[in-house]
């Protein structure tokens, strides 16, 4: 009871900080989709990756951090696969020579010895690789046959050039069986951090049917996620991602930070054809693009634009309107809400871990 007494006062700071945020937005992470072609066809992904291979150049990356060069905000390289881009190490040294902090998603499988050695000089200081589950589940979601050896072996090497790749699952109706197999396995071979999130109704994962957890699987894997942290025995950071408002009883137990909505407040995003928007997650519609780095100044567009995610929705929304929550939750992730309808497509408040003990 006290604790979340505690935790109420906690998410009230919060809520005041989402507030200042809206008036003072800041910049901490930038994404930028190098390209959008991938050599995986997941039937999850919620990215716009197509075969065109659209792509930013050097000469884009640097037009756009040139306009933020005092902030200096973390520099996320993704895609579609980033490894895929032809001109990868350019664009790395641009940033680096820019004096950003840089990291990278990806889902590991074109790194192998030598590819971890050139991160590991060109200063990567984030790396989050996907494993989405022991192979046979991994090779059936990514769509391709070999996947989950290749970033196992991307992993290992990654591991062996000095650098703490984190692993990110994707957990699904088809994958939650090798959850604590996964764990054994990754806790083995060394991983410092485990990012456990659940498959989201975003891009392919609306076409695949089923592939949501269901809410006792939900609530299954955030009490495994509780028992990992609070296990003495457990030497991985093992988190939930940043998604969600899980309600009192989670908030703060599965993650380091209580739940805040970044988009558009602490997060920007370029996609792979200089659109500037909010979060990479959220769905592509044209009136979510707030400008494009090819016509437009970065930072006027980030200081002036926005105003989407700059304002309080739950007090246009039926189902926030009266919610007893709404302050600690400001109407969930943005990328799960729907724009037409000005409702949250998800609400996970009452949400409630099962006892694990
Ligand atoms: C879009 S991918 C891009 C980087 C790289 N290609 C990869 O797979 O890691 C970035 C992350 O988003 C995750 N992702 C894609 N679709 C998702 C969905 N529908 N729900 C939750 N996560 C998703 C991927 O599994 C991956 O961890
Ligand atoms: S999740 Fe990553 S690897 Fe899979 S199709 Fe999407 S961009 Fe490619
Ligand atoms: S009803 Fe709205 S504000 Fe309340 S918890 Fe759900 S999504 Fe958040």
């Amino acid at each position: 009871m006290y604790i979340n007494e505690f935790k109420s006062r906690q998410l009230e700071l919060v809520a005041e900080h989402r507030i200042v945020l809206r008036k003072k937005p800041h910049l901490r992470w930038l994404f930028f989709e190098i390209i959008n072609k991938c050599n995986l066809r997941c039937s999850h992904c919620g990215s716009s990756c197509l075969s065109d291979g659209q792509q930013l150049s050097v000469d884009d990356i640097r037009r756009t951090l040139i306009t933020i060069n005092d902030d200096k905000p973390m520099v996320c390289v993704t895609g579609g696969e980033p490894l895929l881009h032809p001109d990868f190490f350019g664009i790395i040294d641009q940033i680096n020579k820019m004096g950003f902090k840089w990291g990278m998603t990806t889902n590991g499988t074109l790194i192998d010895e030598k590819k971890a050695e050139d991160l590991a000089r060109a200063q990567i200081a984030t790396v989050s690789v996907s494993l989405d589950g022991m192979e046979e589940s991994h090779d059936k979601l990514r769509g391709y046959k070999g996947a989950w050896k290749l970033a196992v072996r991307g992993l290992s090497s990654l591991i062996k050039a000095g650098i703490e790749p984190q692993v990110t699952t994707v957990c699904h109706r088809g994958n939650i069986e090798d959850i604590e197999e996964l764990y054994e396995l990754i806790n083995s071979m060394g991983i410092t951090s485990w990012r456990v999130i659940n498959v989201e109704p975003i891009g392919r994962a609306c076409e695949s049917d089923g592939m949501m957890l269901d809410e006792k699987q939900f609530r299954w894997l955030l009490s495994f996620i509780r028992s990992k942290r609070f296990d003495n025995t457990c030497d991985m950071e093992v988190t939930y991602g940043c998604s969600h408002y899980l309600g009192l009883e989670n908030e703060r137990m599965v993650r380091d930070h209580y739940f805040l909505c970044g988009a558009g407040l602490l997060t920007a995003s370029v996609r792979s054809n200089g659109d500037i928007c909010a979060c990479l997650d959220i769905e592509n519609r044209p009136e979510l693009v707030q400008g494009n780095i090819k016509n437009d100044n970065f930072l006027d567009v980030w200081s002036n634009k926005f105003k989407e995610f700059r304002y309080d929705r739950t007090e246009y929304s039926s189902k926030c309107r009266n919610c007893t929550e709404r302050l600690y939750c400001g109407g969930d992730s943005y990328h799960t809400w729907d724009y037409e309808k000005r409702e949250p497509i998800l609400c996970y408040k009452d949400i409630v871990a099962e006892s694990y003990e």
